[in-house]
C-alpha cells in the first residue's frame, strides 16, 4: 500500500498540556517514525479492537462505545487501504495517527480506547503481529525454494560433477547430491523461523507503560482474540526487549548466508572458465562496454544483500545493548532494520526459486528454466584432478594394506600421473602395479566416476541411489 505522509503545523500534541513550548520543526522530522511505522497499520487496528473489545467486557468502558470503536476503526482501516489516509508527521507515529482520526470522527469513545495501554505495550504487539505474519511468508518462501531445489536435483541425481575441498577437485559426487545439501540447509532455517514464532507469539499488551495497569484487564482474553499462544510474564520485559527481533534477523542473516554460499557457486559455475551452467538471460545483465559479457547479476547482489542483513543484525543487537529498562525511544529504530531484513529476504527467496526452476508448464505455457545445465562440462571436469584417487586408495585397504600406507602409494602414483599429463585410469596395469602389488585389473572399475559414486552407499552418502532416497524423504516432510 502507497501513502502519503504530510506535515501540518498543529499547535496542540497528545501531551500538550506538560509543554510551554512546541516541539521544534526539525525535532519534529528527527523523532517521528510514521514514515515508516505506517506499515504496522492493519496490526494496530487488530490490537486496538480485542482491547477495546477487552475493555467493554471488563466493563472498563460501555458496549456502545466499543461498537463506535470497531465501526470508526473499521471505516479507518478500509481509507488506508485505499491510500486516503491522511498520514500527519506532527502526530508523530502510526498509534498517534489513527488515534486521532478516530477520536475526529467519534468523539470520546476514540478518547477511551487508550485506557489501560500505553503505545509502549501498544508497539510491540503491533511489531509482534506483524512479525508473525512475516514469519510466515518466509516459511513458505523458503518452501517454494525447497521445492525449486528438489525438482533440480531430481532431475540430476545421477548428473556427475566435481566436489570440491579447498576448491580444489576432491571426490566425485552427483550435482543432485550438491543441491541436496542446500536443501538441508533450508529444513534447518525453516525449523529456526518456526521456533523463533514460538517467543515472539506472546501478548505484551496489559503491560502499559510499564508496570501495568491498575484496570481490571483481562489479558488472557485480548491474547486469544489476537491469536497468541499466551502473554508475557513480566511487564518490563515486555515492552523493551526486542530479542524475537533480533532473533528473526538472525535467522535471516543465516538464510542469505546459505544463499550468498550458492550465489558464490552459480557465478563461478556460470564462468566461461566451469561453464557447468548457463544462467538465463533474464538473471543477467550485460557490459556497457564489453560486448561479450553476460554477468550474473542475480548472484551476485545476493552475495551482496546478505552484507546489508548482517547489518540489520548488528544494528538490532547494538541498539539493544545499552539500554536500561524499560522502553526507551532508542528502540523505534528497531522498525527500519526489520522491515528491511523482512523485504530482502522475501524478495530474495522469490528470486531465487525461479533461477532454480526446471522448466515447468503453468497456465499452457512453458515457464523456462532458471538455467541450464552443462553436464558433459561438469564430468570433463570430475574426470581431471584425480577425483577417484581417495577410492583407489580404499581399494588398496579392501586388499589389505594398511589406509596410511595406501594413501602414500595412491600420492605417488597420482605425482607421476601429473607428471605424464593422465588420469590414473589411463596408466597401465604394469605401471599401477609399480606403486603396489596388489592391484590387479579390477582397479579400473573402482577408478571411474560411477564406480566412485556408487560406493558411498549409505545415508548421507552421493551414491545417486540414496540422493533418490534423499529427495523421497524431503518430500515426504511437509514443506
Ligand atoms: N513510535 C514509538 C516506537 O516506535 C512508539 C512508542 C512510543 N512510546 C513513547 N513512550 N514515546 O517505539
Amino acid at each position: 500500500m502507497t501513502q502519503k505522509i504530510s506535515a501540518l503545523n498543529k499547535k496542540e500534541s497528545s501531551w500538550s498540556g506538560r509543554f510551554n513550548e512546541p516541539v521544534a520543526e526539525l525535532v519534529k522530522k528527527y523523532t517521528a517514525s510514521v514514515g515508516f511505522d505506517y506499515r504496522l497499520a492493519t496490526f494496530d487496528i487488530q490490537g486496538s479492537i480485542a482491547h477495546a473489545q477487552m475493555l467493554g467486557a471488563q466493563k472498563i468502558i460501555s458496549l456502545d462505545d466499543v461498537k463506535s470503536i470497531e465501526l470508526g476503526l473499521a471505516e479507518i482501516l478500509q481509507e488506508i487501504e485505499a491510500g486516503q489516509f491522511e498520514w500527519l508527521l506532527d502526530l508523530e507515529d502510526v498509534h498517534l495517527n489513527i488515534e486521532k482520526c478516530l477520536t475526529d470522527k467519534i468523539g470520546d469513545a476514540g478518547k477511551r480506547l487508550h485506557t489501560g495501554r500505553s503505545r509502549n505495550d501498544q508497539v510491540t504487539t503491533d511489531v509482534r503481529l506483524w512479525l508473525r505474519a512475516t514469519t510466515d511468508y518466509v516459511v513458505s518462501g523458503l518452501g517454494n525454494l525447497q521445492a525449486s531445489l528438489l525438482d533440480l536435483a531430481e532431475a540430476h541425481f545421477d548428473t556427475v560433477m566435481p566436489g570440491f575441498t579447498h576448491l580444489q577437485v576432491a571426490q566425485p559426487v552427483t550435482f543432485g547430491h550438491h543441491l541436496m545439501a542446500y536443501v538441508e540447509m533450508l529444513k534447518r532455517d525453516v525449523e529456526r523461523f518456526q521456533d523463533c514464532k514460538k517467543r515472539m507469539n506472546k501478548l505484551p499488551l496489559g503491560a502499559a507503560a510499564l508496570a501495568g495497569t491498575s484496570y481490571p484487564i483481562d489479558r488472557e482474553l485480548v491474547a486469544k482474540k489476537l491469536g497468541f499462544d499466551g502473554v508475557c510474564e513480566n511487564s518490563l520485559d515486555a515492552v523493551s526487549d526486542r530479542d524475537f527481533a533480533i532473533e528473526f534477523t538472525f535467522a535471516a542473516s543465516l538464510v542469505m548466508t546459505h544463499l550468498s554460499r550458492l550465489s558464490e557457486e552459480l557465478i563461478l559455475w556460470s564462468s566461461p572458465r566451469f561453464a557447468f551452467i548457463d544462467i538465463a538471460d533474464r538473471f543477467c545483465t550485460g557490459s556497457s562496454i564489453m560486448p561479450q559479457k553476460k554477468n550474473p547479476d542475480v548472484p551476485e547482489l545476493v552475495r551482496g544483500k546478505t552484507g546489508r542483513v548482517y547489518g540489520h543484525l548488528t544494528a538490532l543487537l547494538t541498539l539493544m545493548k545499552g539500554q536500561p529498562l524499560a522502553y526507551n525511544k532508542d528502540n523505534q529504530e528497531d522498525k527500519e532494520p526489520l522491515f528491511d531484513t523482512a523485504d530482502t529476504l522475501l524478495v530474495t527467496l522469490e528470486i531465487y526459486a525461479d533461477m532454480l526452476r526446471l522448466p515447468v508448464i503453468e497456465n499452457g505455457v512453458v515457464v523456462k528454466a532458471g538455467f541450464t545445465v552443462n553436464k558433459e562440462a561438469m564430468r570433463q571436469a570430475a574426470s581431471e584432478g584425480f577425483a577417484t584417487a581417495t577410492d583407489l586408495a580404499d581399494y588398496l585397504v579392501k586388499k589389505g594394506m594398511p589406509f596410511r600406507d595406501a594413501h602414500e602409494a595412491v600420492a605417488l602414483a597420482v605425482r607421476h600421473a601429473v607428471d605424464k599429463k593422465v588420469d590414473l585410469s589411463d596408466l597401465p596395469l604394469a605401471t599401477l602395479q609399480q606403486f603396489a602389488s596388489e592391484i590387479s585389473q579390477d582397479v579400473y572399475a573402482v577408478l571411474t566416476l560411477e564406480g566412485s559414486l556408487n560406493s558411498r552407499n549409505h545415508i548421507g552418502g552421493t551414491a545417486p541411489v540414496q540422493v533418490k532416497a534423499a529427495i523421497a524423504r524431503a518430500r515426504a516432510i511437509k514443506m
